[in-house]
Order: structure tokens, then C-alpha cells, then sequence
């Protein structure tokens, strides 16, 4: 891995945190099998990953069958850190992961759409609110000198997982190879009940209304940010000085953005995604 900051290395392309994987790690990934059953989710950085982990947990469990574990990253941990865990090939099946990687750096195996993959998407405006504060409780990211300086960053993908803009297009332009669903942050806010039904008919659960209605409690922001297996609280606080569980809205960014910056992102995400038809929703 080539390093390229005091806290970013970059592998094929891509941005990892320094510390976090390795270039024979993420190698072997192509070997890596893939079971039947595997549930993956994919996401860029701050897009909603901790909360789908919860809804996809609590479906599963609720489904029975998921050996226990202390927290739902050790349940569903992601694929690109091994971070001392046992060999993911020891796992019992239906085994869950989550990723922030790009097609081209995970299994191959995937293109056999059996696997399941959910892939969640929020919009750039409060992605990058929600980075910039994460970036300051994150001890393994750089803290951000002003909020300018990390929106100048982020548009150039000077920043863990690389640019978001090319994490939407590979994805979606991609998506004919993998049994996948796509999701988006907003409207699971707008309709947290709709989205877990969503996933229960991809996942090919059958959850009773009532089931339904216990993951919907479960993963709403009030309870998350009170569960400790959930809400990453358990990590230690030299690590994470902050919280996960921010805020949990559509439309921070026009608290901080100026009218020229929301612009750039209009303008950018034009060129860049704009024969692409995605749909965002601003507020
Ligand atoms: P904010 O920083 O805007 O509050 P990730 O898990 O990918 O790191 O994303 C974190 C973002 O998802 C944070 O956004 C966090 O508050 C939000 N989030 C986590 N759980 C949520 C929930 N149950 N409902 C709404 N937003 C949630």
C-alpha cells in the first residue's frame, strides 16, 4: 500500500485508513469464497451503515438461527478488516458483512448472484456533513482543519473510501452482476417500515406484521442511540470521541454549506452521475 497521508493509504485505486488492512488482505479477497447465503452490505462511508447493520441483525434474529455475538460489528463485521477476528471462513453460515469496497476489490464469487447484497445510498450534501463531524470523532481519520478544507478533500476523494461519486457510478453501472438491492438513507427516514419490508422480501424472510414492526422499533435513531450492542459506543474512547448516532437527518448540510458550495455539488453530481437517473432527496 502506497501511503499517501499520515492517516490514508491507497490500494488499487481505492482509500483505505492507515492501519486498518493490508495489500496481501485485501488480495486475498479474490480468493475469498462466497456461501449461498451470505448477506452483504455495501455502503459508501457515513451513508447509513451502522442502521442497515441493525435492520438486517434484528431480521436475521428475528428469522432465528444467527449465532450470538457481543455486538453487531462483531455480528456483521466488515469484510476489508480482519482486526484479529477468527478466519471468516470459520464462520456459520448465514454469515453477514459489511463493506465499504468497490466490485472491483471484492470476491468474485458475488457474480454468481446467489450471495445478497444491500446497498445503501445517501446523498452527497449530508454524507459530507455527516464524514466532516464523523472525521473529527474518528481518532484514525485526519480531524479536519475547517469544514471548507474537508469539502475540498472530499470532492477530490481525498478521503477514506476514495470519492463518493465514483463509489455510486461503479455500483450502479455495475449492478446487472450481482443479485443486489439499492437503498437510499432518505427514504428509509421517510419510511422506515416500507424499507425493513423491503429487505425482509429481498432477504426471502418471512417476518409476521408484528416481527416487522419489533425490527422497525429496533432500528429507529431513539432506540439505536440507547443500544449498546448497536450503537458503537462500545468502542473504546480513544478510538471513537463522538458518536455514530449524530444527528439522523435529511438536510443538516444547509447548516453549514453556502449557497456556492450546495452548487458545486448540484454541478459536480451533474456531471459526474447525471445520465445516471438517481433520484436525491435535499431536505
Ligand atoms: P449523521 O452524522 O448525519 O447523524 P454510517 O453508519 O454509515 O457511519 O452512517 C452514520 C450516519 O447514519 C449518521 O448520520 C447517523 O446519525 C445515521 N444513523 C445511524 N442510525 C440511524 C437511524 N436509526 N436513523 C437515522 N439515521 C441513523
Amino acid at each position: 500500500m502506497e501511503q499517501i497521508t499520515e492517516y490514508l493509504c491507497r490500494y488499487k485505486n481505492y482509500n483505505f485508513a492507515v492501519g486498518y488492512t493490508t495489500a496481501e488482505y485485501i488480495d486475498s479477497l479474490q480468493s475469498f469464497e462466497i456461501r449461498d447465503s451470505d448477506i452483504f452490505l455495501v455502503t459508501y462511508p457515513k451513508s447509513g451503515t451502522i442502521w442497515t447493520q441493525q435492520i438486517i441483525i434484528s431480521i436475521c434474529e428475528l428469522d432465528g438461527g444467527l449465532n450470538e455475538y457481543p455486538n453487531n460489528l462483531e455480528q456483521m463485521p466488515w469484510l476489508e478488516y480482519r482486526e484479529g477476528r477468527e478466519e471468516y471462513s470459520l464462520r456459520p453460515s448465514p454469515r453477514l458483512f459489511a463493506s465499504h469496497l468497490t466490485p472491483a476489490l471484492l470476491p468474485p464469487g458475488l457474480k454468481d448472484k446467489k450471495a445478497k447484497i444491500i446497498y445503501v445510498m445517501r446523498n452527497p450534501k449530508d454524507n459530507i456533513m455527516s464524514y466532516y463531524h464523523f472525521s473529527h470523532a474518528m481518532s484514525d481519520l485526519e480531524s479536519p482543519k475547517s469544514f471548507d478544507l474537508f469539502f475540498e478533500q472530499y470532492l477530490a476523494g481525498n478521503v477514506g473510501a476514495s470519492s463518493w461519486f465514483d463509489h455510486i457510478r461503479v455500483w450502479h453501472s455495475n449492478k446487472d452482476q450481482y443479485n443486489i438491492l439499492f437503498l437510499t438513507y432518505e427514504d428509509m427516514l421517510l419510511d422506515l417500515r416500507t424499507a425493513v419490508t423491503k429487505i425482509c422480501s429481498f432477504l426471502g424472510k418471512n417476518l409476521s406484521e408484528a416481527s416487522i414492526q419489533q425490527v422497525v422499533e429496533k432500528s429507529t435513531f431513539k432506540t439505536m442511540k440507547k443500544d449498546s450492542k448497536a450503537n458503537y459506543k462500545f468502542l473504546p474512547e480513544e478510538k471513537l470521541n463522538g458518536d455514530f448516532m449524530r444527528k439522523g437527518q435529511i438536510g443538516d448540510w444547509k447548516n453549514t454549506f453556502t449557497d456556492a458550495q450546495s452548487e458545486r455539488v448540484d454541478q459536480i453530481l451533474q456531471e459526474r452521475l447525471g445520465d445516471m437517473s438517481l433520484k436525491f432527496i435535499w431536505e
